[in-house]
């Protein structure tokens, strides 16, 4: 909190309305006259400070925190512990879609919330190491490792309706504001692709306080913002789809160590975001996890200790 009222008081120091100096004054009644101005120019400066440091905390101005958030887990659901989850979203009716990678294990699924059942299974074929996915419309589009090949599936019955040529470096995440697709390669670079012609339409390189934030992974499209997880890290990066500028930070590491500490020794990353908007539900999992969990942002309770730069932000790694 202290961060928050220093940063507005450097802002409105430059508001402050002038004192006037009492020792110029020679007689007594404007001796209290100016002491009556000092009290009330104090007044309203220490007014100016609250409603600044009210308005920008709870509108999010102040472009020079750390905006870190911890999470608040609200409900837990079980999760296929076999999915290496590298795309998720909200399918509506309480279901997810979802796309595994690994070489003969990759799919895409859709899966009952509540449950963790799948409901419909595209299993694809053993060449193909599935990663992202996003739905516009009845279309599903999913990208593929280490390949440009990326498909295209009927949202209902996830056949294969087309192949297209994937213009990122790579294919790790995608993600759809309704109008354009979000794409991600493991770099720095959040790309917009136009869902038409699959074509790269403009890019932004991701950015924290002027370094750039590598092994961009799974995305999702997230009230305005796009969310994106850094592989290997216990991170997901709130970023502006405007700039590329990071506006935030969720740092979780502790649904995986709880996971971890209840025995399962096996599970791979946090990857995996979803946001139903109607009821604005935020889901996240991991390659492997046993569990999905619905998830609240909370603003932290103590200034953060860590170095985001060295949680977050490892150095860019090359496949
Ligand atoms: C899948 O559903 C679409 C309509 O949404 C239909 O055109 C297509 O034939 C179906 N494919 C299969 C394999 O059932
Ligand atoms: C990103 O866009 C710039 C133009 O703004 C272009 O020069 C560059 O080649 C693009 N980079 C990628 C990786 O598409």
């Amino acid at each position: 909190m202290t961060r928050y009222y220093k940063s507005s008081g450097k802002k409105s120091v430059k508001r402050r309305p002038p004192i006037p100096n009492p020792t110029n004054l020679h007689d007594h009644t404007n001796y209290k006259m100016a002491a009556l101005l000092v009290s009330a120019a104090a007044f309203a400066y220490a007014l100016t400070l609250i409603f600044l440091s009210i308005s920008s905390n709870s509108l999010g101005l102040e472009p020079s925190i750390d905006r870190i958030y911890d999470v608040q887990v609200v409900n837990e659901f079980p999760h296929d512990p076999d999915a290496f989850t590298q795309g998720l979203l909200y399918a509506g009716n309480d279901a997810l879609f979802e796309s595994t990678g690994l070489y003969g294990h990759s799919s895409v699924r859709k899966v009952a919330i509540r449950t963790g059942k799948v409901e419909v299974m595209h299993k694809m074929d053993n060449s193909y190491f599935g990663e992202g996915l996003t739905l516009l419309g009845d279309r599903l589009f999913q990208v593929n490792w280490l390949t440009k090949t990326g498909f295209i599936y009927d949202r209902n019955n996830l056949s294969k309706v087309k192949i297209f040529n994937n213009q990122m470096k790579d294919g790790w995440g995608l993600a759809t504001d309704g109008q354009v697709l979000f794409g991600s390669d493991g770099t720095s670079t959040l790309y917009q692709i136009d869902p038409q012609t699959m074509k790269v339409v403009r890019n932004h390189t991701v950015k924290f306080k002027g370094d750039e934030v590598y092994n961009l992974n799974e995305l999702e499209f997230v009230a305005g913002e796009v969310w994106a997880n850094v592989w290997e890290t216990d991170c997901i990066a709130r970023i502006s789809g405007k700039d590329g500028l990071v506006l935030g930070w969720i740092y979780l590491p502790k649904l995986r160590k709880g996971l971890v500490a209840s025995g399962n020794s096996q599970i791979d990353v946090l990857n995996g975001i979803a946001w139903d908007q109607a009821q604005n539900r935020i889901f996240i999992t991991g390659k492997l996890w046993p569990k999905l969990y619905e998830i609240k942002l909370q603003r932290l309770k103590k200034p953060f200790k860590g170095d985001i730069k060295k949680l977050c932000m490892p150095p860019a790694v090359h496949f």
